[in-house]
């Protein structure tokens, strides 16, 4: 599965920007009163532009088709919305392969369509962040190009190049056994230089070489360009990547092959060096040199919840605001134990840093599929939303995700478009399973994506039932779930701010926990992660909340009663319940 590979593994127009920046919102929770940063309690919605709204036709998203849709997004309830690669690219790895870091890929649309929808965006009271691409390049962006024409060009030293080795017969060789995520070795040879260089995704995707100060440099400007336009941050693509070890020793082998059929590596060498943290370190205080709480996210795939606190800086919190927390919703499964442990990790072990759980994105099978059990799949569905929304986490929703959209893996190699589906079939299939077209509607064939029949990507069969639009009419669709859950979280103060306890800790079947607001009122949650009704006892005096009556906030299946505060509770098979404690 898709989730394979991630797991084996200038002042005057900066001040007028910030007036524009701070002119165009009117932030609601400052607005408030609220002390605490914009991200803190945020739902981010991240956005695949290729497969969200097609507004010219040609079969592929674009940004005015964001702009389109910006009014069901502030109505869904987002605070911000973090859009996937749009800038000039080969499309090799749809736009993680980037050309030019200041522009703005004409498929996409122009430079003008973008200071558009975030205009417009900041209307709607929705911040944009940006996905940024700091590991690589496209091997046709013109530093890549020049880099590979001599050794003695100036950019030849922005990327990671070794003369590798000589065997016996003359041939060259790597330098050593080093293999990238997305299959074979990861050095290239490139005959004008006599050189490899070193790729830790596509050979189309060259490293940059971040001990070159002037590759920060570039890269800090690049990203000033668009803080300079008014962005409220950026998603760090592959943060966790940018520095290899400088000897290129090669990683030990763990034993076995992948899905691509490479020996498994450690990776030791290749990821989550020390030196990254200085980077991350200076890239903050360059961020934080813009007002309005710019924020850093990082995609931060890492074996323990442990393992991420150092990414916010530690004690002194001057590093990423929301590495993201992938062990959470892409490594657990659907079992009460798991999510109990996880959440209380997070909850002791960040060192005070705001978790942000992700249970969907672009690279991964829908938690639709990862968590259903091809019967209560709309269940689970709600469960998993009640999870992330009522939990302390800054909340990552994915396209799609809100109403419940499938993945649509391809059957036939021939129709796959992500290369390493195509490399790694039929193991590997790629990720085009979880970035079919968004559906809005049943109007037309292409669930209103676009009015061309020829998507990028086929639109799911299911569209005629699953679409925003019906869902938007039915009162119990796993959309208006969603929405009122946001629209709770925000208004409700112990969902907002509240501590975590957990109930019933015993419980092997049923997740229970309470948010406690400072002031002692309290949200009491409880979800049956099994297919059998449990009659839960919360023990809400033994866990010190207080209160003597609970009140039914949400509830699916509808009709789960109130109850005293210490009495029974009955929760048919994934029911999800959510009630205030009175
Ligand atoms: C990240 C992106 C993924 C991309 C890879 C290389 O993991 O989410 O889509 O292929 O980085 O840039
Ligand atoms: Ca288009």
């Amino acid at each position: 599965m898709p989730m394979a590979w991630k797991h084996s593994a200038a002042l005057q127009c900066a001040l007028a920007a910030a007036l524009l920046y701070v002119g165009s919102y009117a932030p609601a929770a400052e607005a408030r009163g609220h002390a605490d940063p914009w991200w803190q309690h945020a739902v981010i919605y991240e956005i695949y532009p290729r497969s969200f709204q097609d507004s010219n036709g040609d079969g592929i998203g674009d940004l005015n088709g964001i702009t389109q849709r910006l009014t069901y997004l502030q109505e869904l309830g987002v605070d911000a919305i973090w859009i996937a690669p749009f800038y000039p690219s080969p499309q090799v790895d749809f736009g993680y392969d980037i050309s030019d870091y200041r522009g703005v890929d004409p498929r996409y649309g122009t430079l003008a369509d973008f200071d558009r929808l975030l205009a417009q965006a900041g209307q709607h009271h929705i911040r944009v962040i940006l996905d940024m691409v700091l590991n690589h390049t496209s091997d046709k962006h013109p530093w890549f190009i020049e880099a590979a024409s001599s050794r003695t060009v100036g950019k030849h030293d922005f990327y990671c190049w070794s003369d590798g080795k000589v065997d016996a017969a003359g041939k060259h060789l790597p330098p050593n056994n080093w293999v990238s995520l997305f299959g074979g070795s990861a050095w290239q040879w490139v005959p004008a230089v006599g050189q490899y260089y070193y790729h830790k995704f596509y050979r189309q995707q060259p490293d940059l070489n971040w001990r070159n100060p002037a590759v920060e440099q570039a890269m800090f400007g690049a990203m000033r360009f668009w803080l300079d336009r008014g962005v409220a941050g950026f998603r760090l693509d592959a943060i966790t990547t940018l520095f290899e070890d400088e000897q290129l020793r090669d990683e030990p082998a763990l034993g076995g092959t992948n899905a691509q059929g490479d020996p498994n590596l450690s990776n030791i060498y290749t990821d989550n060096l020390p030196q990254v943290h200085d980077v991350i370190r200076r890239m903050r205080g360059m961020v934080d040199g813009y007002p309005g709480e710019r924020l850093l996210i990082g995609e931060t795939y890492l074996k323990t919840t442990a393992d991420i606190a150092p990414w916010y800086g530690g004690a002194r919190h001057d590093e990423l605001q929301l590495p993201m927390d992938t062990l959470f919703g892409l490594g657990a499964k659907l079992d009460a134990a798991t999510f109990r442990r996880r959440m209380t990790e997070a909850d002791t072990l960040l060192g005070g840093g705001q978790p942000l759980f992700v249970f969907d994105n672009h690279d991964n099978i829908r938690s639709w599929d990862r968590f259903g059990d091809g019967v209560h799949n709309a269940a689970i569905a709600k469960i998993i939303a009640a999870l992330l929304l009522t939990s302390r986490s800054a909340a990552l929703l994915y396209q799609g995700e809100e109403i419940g959209q499938p993945t649509t893996t391809p059957k036939r190699v021939q129709d796959v478009r992500d290369p390493i589906g195509i490399t790694g079939w039929p193991k590997e299939k790629g990720r085009d399973g979880e970035r079919t077209p968004m559906q809005w509607d049943d109007a037309n064939a292409q669930a209103g994506f676009s009015s061309n029949p020829h998507t990028w990507l086929p639109v799911q069969a299911n569209y005629r039932t699953v679409n925003v639009r019906t869902e938007l009419a039915d009162p119990g669709s796993i959309l208006n779930w969603h929405r009122r859950l946001i629209a709770l979280r925000r208004s409700n103060a112990a969902l907002r701010d509240g501590r975590l306890v957990m109930l019933d800790p015993g419980n092997a079947s049923v997740l229970s926990y309470a948010r406690v607001a400072a002031d002692g009122t309290a949200v009491v949650v409880a979800l049956n992660m099994s297919a059998v009704t449990h009659k839960v006892t919360l023990g809400l005096k033994a866990a010190g909340v207080s209160g003597s009556r609970l009140t039914t906030l949400m509830a699916n299946p509808a009709g789960i009663t109130d109850t005293g505060a210490d009495h029974d509770v009955t929760l048919p098979p994934f029911a999800a319940w959510v009630a205030q404690v009175r």
